[in-house]
C-alpha cells in the first residue's frame, strides 16, 4: 500500500517535472502568432526576402545557412545577429554567413508597421522558409511566438556548432543534443542543396589527404574537377557549389551527387559511409518505393523541429528594435 502511494507520489513528481521542462523549454510557439498583433508580419518578410533575392540570389542560402547557426547556439533566439568584439558572429564558424542586411531591412519595415512586436529571432526562421521556397522547395507553416536573447558569445559555438571535420557520431551527438535524431540530421544536412562553401574548408581533401593524395571517398574523376576549381595556395575564399549542377535549386540532387562520391565537405560525403545515415539518404533518392521518403515534406517537418531548439517565449527574453543590438532601458 505504502509502495503505491510512494510509487504515485513519483508519478506525479515526475509528470509535474516534464511539464515544467517542456514550458521551460518553451514549446509554445505556434503558426500565425502575430494574425492579430501584426498581420502583415509574414508577408513583410517574404517580400523583403524576395527583392533582395532579385538582386542577389546568394543570400537563399545564406538565411538559411544563418537560422542553422542561430538555432544551435543558444537556441532560436537571434543572438547571432548580436554586433560586439566577441559575439558569436565573430566566430571561426560563423564565417561567410551572409543575409544580415536583408534581417535588417525586414526588421526596419516590421517597427514602422508594428513596433516592438516581431522578434528578429522570428524573422530568420520565417527568412530560412522563405528562402527555400525561392528556391524551388516546398514552404511550411512556420510556428512563432519566439522572443530575442540578450546574449551572443563567439565561444559557445564551441562544442553545439557541429564541424565539417566530425564523424558522423560527433554529428549524431550534436544534434541528439538539441533534440534532433539522425533522421533529422541527414534531412537538414540536405539543406546543402543550395549554396556554396569556400575552397579553404575542404581543400585539404584534395591534396596531400593520405600519403597517395586525395580522400579516398571522393570520386577520382570529381577530384581533378575540383582541383582545377581550388587550385593549391590560392585563394581560398572562392565559393564552389555544395550540390554540383544544382546548387540553386532545391532538390534532391545532393543526395544523388553523395551516392556518386562527389560531396564537397568530408562531413556530407561521410552521410554516405554510415550505415543509418546511408539508409536515409537512399531512402530520399527512392521516394517512389516502398520505404521513400519525400525530401520536400521530411524538410520541413525537420526545420520546425530545429527552430524550436530552446526557444525563448513568453516573458523571456526581449524584442529587439535593432536585430544587431539589444535593447537599452
Ligand atoms: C553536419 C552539419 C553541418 C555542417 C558541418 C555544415 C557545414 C557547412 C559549411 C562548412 C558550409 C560552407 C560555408 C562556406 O564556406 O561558405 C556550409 C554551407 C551551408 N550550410 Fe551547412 N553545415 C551543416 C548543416 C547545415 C544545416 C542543418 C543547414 C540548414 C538547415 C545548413 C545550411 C547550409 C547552407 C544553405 C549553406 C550554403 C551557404 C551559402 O551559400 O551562403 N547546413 N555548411
Amino acid at each position: 500500500m505504502e509502495d503505491n502511494c510512494f510509487n504515485q507520489t513519483v508519478f506525479l513528481v515526475t509528470l509535474l517535472l516534464a511539464i515544467a521542462a517542456s514550458s521551460v523549454r518553451g514549446h509554445s510557439t505556434r503558426v500565425g502568432f502575430y494574425s492579430s498583433t501584426c498581420p502583415r508580419a509574414e508577408s513583410i518578410i517574404k517580400s523583403t526576402v524576395e527583392s533582395h533575392f532579385k538582386l542577389d540570389p546568394t543570400i537563399a542560402p545564406g538565411l538559411l545557412r544563418m537560422h542553422f547557426h542561430d538555432c544551435f547556439v543558444r537556441g532560436c533566439d537571434a543572438s547571432i545577429l548580436i554586433d560586439g568584439p566577441n559575439a558569436e558572429k565573430t566566430a571561426p564558424a560563423s564565417q561567410f554567413l551572409k543575409g544580415y542586411k536583408v534581417i535588417d531591412d525586414a526588421k526596419f519595415q516590421l517597427e514602422c508597421e508594428c513596433p516592438g512586436v516581431v522578434s528578429c529571432a522570428d524573422i530568420l526562421a520565417l527568412a530560412a522558409r522563405d528562402s527555400v521556397v525561392l528556391t524551388k522547395g516546398t514552404s511550411w507553416a512556420v510556428p512563432t511566438g519566439r522572443r530575442d536573447g540578450t546574449v551572443s558569445n563567439a565561444s559557445d559555438t564551441d562544442g553545439n556548432m557541429p564541424g565539417f571535420q566530425d564523424t558522423i557520431d560527433v554529428l549524431k551527438q550534436k544534434f541528439a543534443a538539441k533534440g534532433l535524431n539522425t533522421r533529422d540530421l541527414v534531412t537538414l544536412v540536405g539543406a546543402h542543396t543550395i549554396g556554396t562553401a569556400a575552397c579553404e574548408v575542404f581543400s585539404y581533401r584534395l591534396y596531400n589527404f593520405t600519403s597517395t593524395g586525395a580522400d579516398p571517398s571522393i570520386n577520382p574523376a570529381f577530384v581533378s574537377h575540383l582541383q582545377a576549381l581550388c587550385p593549391q595556395n590560392r585563394d581560398g575564399s572562392r565559393q564552389i557549389a555544395l550540390d554540383t549542377g544544382s546548387a540553386d535549386r532545391f532538390d534532391t540532387s545532393f543526395f544523388a551527387n553523395l551516392r556518386e562520391g562527389k560531396g564537397i565537405l568530408e562531413s556530407d560525403q561521410r552521410l554516405w559511409t554510415d550505415d543509418l545515415t546511408k539508409r536515409f539518404v537512399q531512402r530520399f533518392l527512392e521516394v517512389r518505393g516502398s520505404l521513400g521518403l519525400s525530401f520536400n515534406v521530411e524538410f520541413g517537418k525537420s526545420m520546425v523541429k530545429m527552430s524550436n531548439i530552446e526557444v525563448k517565449t513568453g516573458t523571456m527574453g526581449e524584442i529587439r528594435k535593432v536585430c544587431s543590438k539589444v535593447n537599452e532601458y
